[in-house]
C-alpha cells in the first residue's frame, strides 16, 4: 500500500514535470547574469512579485513552432550568436497554438523581460501577446512575421517577403517556354501577413505571363476570375490564398496537391508550373506530382533553403528554394535588442504598416538558389557543411 502511493506520487510528479516542459522549452539558460544592463527603466514596476526578476532573461524570444525546420533553424542560430553574449535569453515555442504563445509571452514577462523578439503563429491573434508586452514596458520586436492590428509594434526585423514571391514567380517565368503551360498555385496561412506579401511578389511576375498566354492557371477559379488584374487588393489576394492555402502544413499541401490533380484532365498536365509557397510544402507537392503518370515534367518553386529541400534540388526533385539566410535575421534582432537595452534607438531602413501603425523595419535581403550555385551559395559560404549532404 505505502509503496503502491509512493509509486503514484513519484508517477504524478513526473507527469507534473512533463507537463511543465512540454510546450515551454528554455533553449538558452541564462548567460552570465554580468551586468543588468538596464540603467534607466522608468517606474514601471512590472507585474506583481518577482525577487528574481533581476536574474531572469532580459531578453524573450518566442518562435512559431518546432514542428517546421524553419525555425528550429532559427533557434539553432540565436543559441550560436547569443553562445557568448552578457545578457541571458530564453527562447520558448508555441507549437501552432496563438492560446500557448501569449501563455509564452506572459510568463516571459513575469520573469522580468525588457525585450520581446515573437514570431506570430497569427498575426492578428499575437496582438494580444504585444498588447500585454507593451503594458509591461517592454519592447517589442516582430520577427519574420509582422504582428498586425495593434500599436504595440516597437520595431520588424523581416527578409525582404515581396522579394521572396518574385523571385519564385521569376523562377517559373524563366524556366517556361513557349504558351499554355500549366500553372498551379500554392499559397501560405492567411493568418501570416507573410503569405500575402509572397503571393503578391509572384503575382506581380507572374500575372503578366499569364495575360499573354505563357501560363494557364488550372488550380484556382478565384484566380481565373483575377487573371486579368495587374495588382490585387489585399482582399482580392485573400480570395485566391483561402482557395489555394497550404496553412504552411505539409500534409494540407499534399491533400490539396493530390486534389488538384485528381480534377485535372490531362491536358492540364504535361510540362507543368508549380508556385509552392516554401520548402517543406514544396517536398510534399512535388512528391505529390510525382507520382502522376500524365505529369512529364515539373518546375516547384520553395524558400528557406531547409537541409532536406537542399538534398532535393541537389537530386533534381525541388527545382529552387529562395534561400534566407537566417544569420542575418538574428544578428539584426540581437543588436536592436542590445540597442534597447542600451537605452539607445535601433537603427531601421523602412517601415511596414501593420494595419494600424507603420513599423521601423529593419530588412534583410534573399538570394535563389538552385543546382548551379547550392554549393557556392550554401556550402562554400559556410551556411551548411558538404557532409551534411550527399551527390553534391
Ligand atoms: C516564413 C517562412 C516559413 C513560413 C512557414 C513564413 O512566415 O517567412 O520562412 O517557411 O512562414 O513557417
Amino acid at each position: 500500500m505505502y509503496t503502491n502511493r509512493k509509486m503514484m506520487a513519484i508517477l504524478v510528479a513526473f507527469l507534473l514535470g512533463l507537463t511543465l516542459l512540454s510546450g515551454c522549452t528554455p533553449a538558452s539558460e541564462p548567460a552570465a547574469p554580468s551586468e543588468p544592463a538596464e540603467p534607466a527603466e522608468p517606474a514601471e514596476p512590472a507585474a506583481p512579485s518577482e525577487p528574481s526578476a533581476s536574474t531572469g532573461p532580459e531578453v524573450g524570444i518566442v518562435l512559431p513552432t518546432r514542428d517546421e525546420p524553419r525555425w528550429v533553424q532559427d533557434e539553432t542560430r540565436f543559441n550560436e550568436a547569443l553562445a557568448d553574449s552578457d545578457y541571458s535569453v530564453e527562447i520558448l515555442f508555441s507549437q501552432g497554438s496563438s492560446s500557448n504563445e501569449l501563455q509564452n509571452v506572459e510568463s516571459l514577462l513575469t520573469k522580468g523581460i525588457k525585450v520581446l523578439i515573437i514570431c506570430p503563429h497569427d498575426g492578428d491573434a499575437a496582438a494580444a501577446a504585444a498588447d500585454a508586452a507593451r503594458a509591461e514596458g517592454v519592447t517589442v520586436i516582430s520577427y519574420d512575421r509582422l504582428i498586425t492590428g495593434t500599436e504595440s509594434v516597437d520595431y520588424y526585423v523581416t527578409f525582404d517577403s515581396i522579394a521572396v514571391g518574385a523571385a519564385q514567380g521569376q523562377y517559373l517565368v524563366d524556366q517556361a517556354q513557349g504558351s499554355d503551360n500549366p500553372l498551379y498555385l500554392y499559397a501560405g496561412a492567411a493568418s501570416d501577413n507573410n503569405a500575402f506579401l509572397f503571393f503578391e511578389g509572384a503575382w506581380n511576375v507572374l500575372q503578366p505571363k499569364v495575360a499573354d498566354g505563357t501560363f494557364r492557371i488550372i488550380n484556382s477559379s478565384e484566380a481565373v476570375n483575377l487573371q486579368d488584374k495587374a495588382t490585387l487588393t489585399r482582399d482580392e489576394m485573400g480570395r485566391i490564398i483561402n482557395q489555394v492555402t497550404t496553412n504552411w502544413d505539409f500534409n494540407e499541401a499534399r491533400n490539396k496537391a493530390e486534389s488538384h490533380l485528381t480534377s485535372a484532365g490531362a491536358a492540364d498536365k504535361g510540362d507543368v508550373y508549380i508556385l509552392a509557397p516554401n520548402d517543406g510544402t514544396a517536398r510534399s507537392i512535388a512528391d505529390t506530382f510525382a507520382t502522376d503518370g500524365d505529369v512529364t515534367s515539373f518546375v516547384v518553386t520553395g524558400q528557406d533553403a531547409e537541409i532536406a529541400s537542399v538534398q532535393y534540388i541537389i537530386d533534381g526533385r525541388q527545382s529552387m528554394t529562395v534561400f534566407k539566410d537566417v544569420r542575418s535575421l538574428v544578428k539584426d534582432s540581437i543588436e536592436m535588442a542590445l540597442a534597447v537595452l542600451d537605452g539607445q534607438t535601433p537603427d531601421t531602413t523602412g517601415s511596414y504598416d501593420n494595419g494600424v501603425t507603420d513599423v521601423p523595419a529593419k530588412q534583410t535581403e534573399v538570394i535563389v538558389v538552385d543546382q548551379d550555385n547550392v554549393q557556392a551559395a550554401l556550402i562554400d559560404s559556410g551556411y551548411y557543411e558538404a557532409s551534411q549532404f550527399t551527390g553534391l
